[in-house]
């Protein structure tokens, strides 16, 4: 199949060279010129083990190239993802306009039935916007709007790609969920479980995913607040309640509160749609809140520990992590 992806950040490069190694012919498009000038050399301007050799083994094949023209990615695609950013706003909804800019440079140069396939994280009701957006611009244009969230972490990522838990796939017309299914046949084969579902559903599956794995560490957090006031030892409690298969081992480790550049950001939009529909979610506030209260809380350790002040200390951090 033909694909193209705009953007080209960790989800759009990641996502577009396994594709590519997948076996189809995949075009990355990239507004960022210096990004498609060190691509073009060869150059993998994010740090993800493996992504080298399979960018290489693609573009050596024919089967993966970078452009910053999306007239030249997109005509005769059998899908386009959109792969930008979706950064807070001040007033912590998800910033849509790399989203709905990117659909509106694409419908221009729809050709053939193509399925656009909206890959970044976006609340719900996002891909009705992006389908009345080409829509208007393109009126005769033949195409179906899905939405197939992406749950690669950083540093991880081929893997994740490559051998995940699911792939959830949220498409309203059976004609685009078809083609989806062929872009991830080989995945199938390899027996991975698809999730079909409707479009806002797939929107809303990628929120309560990060809000869940946010709750987890933020639960095990305040665990630990408790341990360290009666002598117990939090990653004995760890080891003790998630190997119930009920709960699970992962995401139990107590440390300084969740950051990075997904869960902050997405339990804030959660919090923010669900608000918007009149259905505030006293769970994710409460995590938000425990959260920022833990970060506080390690820094006053710190500052505690340099003897009540930092001013002129030099802090060494162990253990520094993408997410
Ligand atoms: N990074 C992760 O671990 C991760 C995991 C799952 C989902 N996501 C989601 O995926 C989306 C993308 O995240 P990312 O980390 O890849 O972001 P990123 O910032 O690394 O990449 C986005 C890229 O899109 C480019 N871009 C913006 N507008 C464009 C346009 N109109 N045409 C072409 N290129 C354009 C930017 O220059 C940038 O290089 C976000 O919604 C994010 O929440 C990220």
């Amino acid at each position: 199949m033909k694909v193209a992806m705009i953007g080209t950040g960790y989800v759009g490069l990641v996502s577009g060279a396994c594709f590519a190694d997948l076996g189809h012919k995949v075009v990355c498009v990239e507004i960022d010129a210096t990004k498609i000038a060190r691509l073009r050399r060869g150059e993998i301007p994010i740090y993800e083990p493996g992504l080298d050799d399979i960018v290489t083994r693609n573009v050596e094949a024919g089967r993966l190239s970078f452009t910053a023209s999306a007239a030249e990615a997109v005509p005769d695609c059998d899908a386009v993802f959109i792969c930008v950013g979706t950064p807070p706003r001040e007033d912590g909804d998800a910033d849509l306009s790399y989203v709905y800019a990117a659909a509106r440079g694409i419908a221009g140069h729809l050709s053939g039935y193509t399925v656009v396939v909206d890959k970044s994280t976006v609340p719900v009701g996002t891909g009705d916007e992006v389908e009345a957006i080409i829509r208007d611009a393109n009126p005769d244009a033949d195409f179906d709007v899905a939405s197939n969230p992406e749950f690669l972490r950083e540093g991880n990522a081929i893997d994740d790609f490559m051998r995940p838990d699911r792939i959830v796939i949220g498409a309203n017309a059976p004609r685009a969920r078809e083609t989806m299914q062929t872009l991830y046949r080989p995945l199938m084969l390899a027996e991975t479980p698809i999730v079909h579902t409707s479009r806002a559903t797939a929107e809303l599956i990628k929120y309560a995913a990060n809000a869940f794995l946010a709750m987890k560490v933020t639960f095990i957090n305040e665990i630990a607040d408790i341990c360290e006031n009666v002598g117990a030892d939090v990653q004995d409690v760890s080891r003790g309640i998630g190997l119930d298969s009920r709960i699970g081992l992962k995401f139990l480790q107590a440390g300084a509160g969740f950051g990075g550049s997904c869960f902050p950001k997405d339990t804030l939009a959660l919090t923010g749609t669900a608000r918007k529909v009149g259905r505030p979610t006293q769970i994710v506030e409460a995590v938000m809140a425990a959260n920022a209260e833990r970060k506080r809380r390690m820094a006053e350790k710190v500052i505690a520990a340099c003897g009540d002040s930092i001013e002129g200390k030099t802090i060494g951090v162990l253990g520094v992590t993408f997410k």
